[in-house]
């Protein structure tokens, strides 16, 4: 039975470089005939606004530190094909969008599995602050060793990087609560800038990590940032019900779509937390034309810009797993190597068929296997509301296939049909990027 609301939450899912999840982006020709300039910190208080503008709850940078030698051996394909890289570092742009924009919230993935914790927590705190409550992380573990490389660390198993990240959440709010919400006293007089007595030492002494604190800021407005995240395996989901105000998925069919949903839900209630408190955000690529026809052929002109070399060369980073070594033709559905389980319902066509290793590449480069949306303005809301009827709720991640057009154009011919169906907000009701994952959990 479904449980979905009847809202939408939107979430735009960007980049800091210049491709998102398709890789083609950087070459289409309307991204050409924009100038798209990805290094211009300009475009991005652009893209926020846009955001703001078609009431998004946030605008979600994802993050990779690396660029990926996993297909051949070599950063050849990656670089010739921009697959995700380069990326520079989103969280400086956070404040610099904040400052362009009053509501929308801004969140960017940071991983847990290479830096300190004290380190996050300060961080956090303070774009807390800078943005007033509309910040948010978005806290993974990091996927592939050139991560790891690159700072010079083994890689740890995945469970492993889940019992660390656990405990880098659990010191990151010891630290956030180390300053009671009344410890500044700012008495000028005597002179007592804070009370000590309400601000506190953490002391902790775990497996990974030790902190003192307490931390050297103030309680900031979320009481530290709200948390995103996007795990798939069992411990992934435990982190997500555990902590997250929102889960980023991909899943291809709705039905896949569903079953994780259901999946998270499952994880919630094992721990008694409330369904509501952890919306699950599903990506979603949306192509519009003024006709079918003219969606379709757009469609069309996007996806025959992904080579297959670019799609295997972010498909083998993904998955941590050289695909060159394969012959040519291979269902990944069919094999067994640890790597490809992760990804497993990206592997499968529409009608549940399994793919062969090219096509799902291309499928990736063009969309990191998550569902394009075709069609008129009307006919991209109905399949966003059939998709949400069908899965259960609670929103979209939206992806573009140009920049800032796709961006601009979704905002403004799919929104106001939203709206018009009563599907989305009319209005901000909150200032804070939780009040806004929270704004329509009494309709249920
Ligand atoms: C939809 C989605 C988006 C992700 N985005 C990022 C990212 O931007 N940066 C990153 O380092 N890892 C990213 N990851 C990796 C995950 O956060 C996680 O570390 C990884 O999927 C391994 O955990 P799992 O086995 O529970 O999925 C993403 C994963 C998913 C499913």
């Amino acid at each position: 039975m479904s449980t979905w609301n009847g809202k939408i939450h939107l979430a735009q899912f960007l980049v800091h470089g210049p491709t998102f999840h398709s890789i083609a982006m950087w070459r289409h020709p309307r991204t050409a005939a924009a100038a798209y300039d990805w290094t211009r910190p300009q475009l991005w208080q652009h893209i926020a606004r846009t955001c703001e503008r078609g009431l998004f709850d946030m605008a979600f940078f994802a993050d990779l530190n690396y660029i990926s030698d996993t297909y051949k051996g070599s950063l050849e394909p990656a670089l010739a094909n921009a697959t995700q890289a380069p990326e520079h570092d989103p969280i400086p742009l956070l404040s610099y969008m904040a400052a362009a924009t009053s509501h929308i919230g801004v969140a960017s993935t940071f991983s847990t599995s290479q830096h300190h914790p004290f380190y996050a927590a300060r961080m956090w705190a303070t774009l807390d602050h800078l943005t007033a409550g509309r910040a948010g992380w978005n806290v993974v573990t990091s996927i592939n060793h050139n991560q790891d490389a690159n700072f010079g660390v083994k890689r740890p198993s995945a469970d492993q990087r889940y019992d660390r990240a656990h405990e880098f959440m659990e010191v990151c709010r010891k630290l956030w609560a180390s300053w009671d919400e009344d410890a500044v006293l700012m008495d000028r007089a005597a002179p007592r800038f804070a009370d000590a007595a309400k601000v506190h030492r953490i002391d902790h002494e775990g497996r990974f990590f030790k902190s003192r604190g307490p931390l050297n800021v103030i309680r900031s407005p979320h009481g530290g940032p709200a948390i995103l995240q996007a795990g798939v395996s069992p411990k992934g989901q435990d982190f997500a019900a555990k902590y997250a105000d929102a889960v980023f998925a991909i899943q291809p069919r709705p039905e896949d779509a569903k079953a994780y949903r259901d999946s998270v839900h499952a994880h919630l209630d094992s721990i008694g937390r409330d369904r509501r408190a952890c919306k699950i955000l599903f990506g979603m690529q949306p192509i519009i034309g003024a006709t079918e026809a003219e969606a379709r052929d757009r469609q069309a002109e996007h996806n025959a810009l992904i080579p297959v070399e670019g799609g295997m060369a972010i498909l083998s980073a993904h998955l941590d797993l050289d695909l060159s070594r394969f012959p040519a033709g291979t269902r990944l559905a069919e094999r067994n190597e640890p790597q490809l389980q992760r990804l497993r319902t990206r592997y499968l066509a529409s009608d549940g068929t399994p793919m062969a290793m090219e096509e799902i590449a291309q499928r990736h480069g063009q969309r990191v296997g998550l569902p394009q949306f075709v069609g008129t303005p009307q006919s991209i809301a109905d399949q966003m509301e059939a998709f949400m009827a069908h899965v259960g709720g609670d929103g979209f991640m939206i992806t573009p296939i140009d920049c800032p057009g796709a961006i601009e154009e979704f905002v403004d011919l799919v929104v106001p049909e939203l709206q018009r169906r009563g599907l989305m907000r009319t209005a901000y009701a909150g200032t804070t990027l939780k009040a806004h994952l929270a704004q329509f959990d009494e309709a249920r």
